[in-house]
């Protein structure tokens, strides 16, 4: 369980998030907002990239913002990001391995453990090929392979379908889903396409302009009226 109290960030004069106080439960959790509404900026904050100007994040416990940021991953945050960060030079399996290196395995169970989230996300390529042979759709797979590898307490995933085809969306969705079971992490889902929203989670919290608006069960959420206003500008257009 992660609980979130009063989380407030600010840049200058610009508050990013705006006294966000929210629990997010075991299994996949939808963080939804228009743009600009602070979700990456949350993402930041649970990552270690940005250090918030007051609140608390407990994650299972413990106190995640007293955790120095290169902690974090060992700990087990683990995230992608809005642009993908796989070096297209290296190999599939090295650009999975360089994430999967803090841990205290040894080298056979590390191979292993990169293998198999090659083969859980599905991405039908050889481990030995380059980033640069593969397809847009296979880069996202890898995006969340890297994010899953080895023993993950938090994934957080930011837009991890944006601008992908129906069929390839479907895909993704189908392993965003297991993600949970699979590894045992809780899994956050940013994402602007509400189906793939509706279809992976439970429940969706939803920020806008850096403040908390509505969370609960997901179908709940994407029907209330301040939900509706902040993504149409009026409640009556749904
Ligand atoms: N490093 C930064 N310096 C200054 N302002 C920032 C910084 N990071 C975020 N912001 C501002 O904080 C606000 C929230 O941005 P954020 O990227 O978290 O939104 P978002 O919900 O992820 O939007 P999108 O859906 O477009 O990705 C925006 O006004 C943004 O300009
Ligand atoms: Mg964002």
């Amino acid at each position: 369980m992660i609980e979130v109290t009063d989380l407030t960030v600010r840049f200058g004069g610009v508050t990013s998030l705006d006294g966000m106080s929210v629990i997010f439960e075991p299994g996949t959790c939808g963080l939804i907002g228009p743009n600009g509404a602070g979700k990456t900026t949350f993402f930041n904050v649970l990552s270690g990239f940005v250090r918030p100007a007051g609140g608390s994040v407990r994650a299972f416990g413990e106190d995640l913002l007293a955790m120095v940021h290169y902690r974090r991953a060992r700990w087990g945050v683990r995230r992608t990001f809005q642009t993908e960060q796989a070096i297209e030079e290296l190999s599939v399996f090295d650009n999975v391995a360089m994430v999967h290196e803090h841990g205290k395995l040894g080298g056979a169970s590390r191979r292993q453990d990169v293998l198999d989230a090659i083969s859980f996300v599905g991405l039908g390529a050889d481990p030995s090929a380059r980033v640069q042979a593969l397809s847009a759709g296979q880069r996202r797979l890898l995006e969340v392979a890297r994010a899953v590898v080895g023993r993950p307490k938090l994934v957080l995933l930011d837009e991890p379908a944006a601008g992908l085809p129906d069929e390839e969306t479907a895909h993704l969705s189908a392993v965003i889903r297991k993600i949970p079971e699979h590894t045992g992490a809780l899994t956050i889902l940013v994402d602007h396409d509400m189906s793939l929203v509706s279809a992976c989670c439970e429940t969706t919290a939803v920020l806008d302009f850096g403040k908390l608006i509505a969370s609960g069960p997901t179908a709940e959420v994407l029907r209330d009226e301040h939900v509706i206003r902040a993504y149409l500008g009026t409640a009556e257009v749904i």
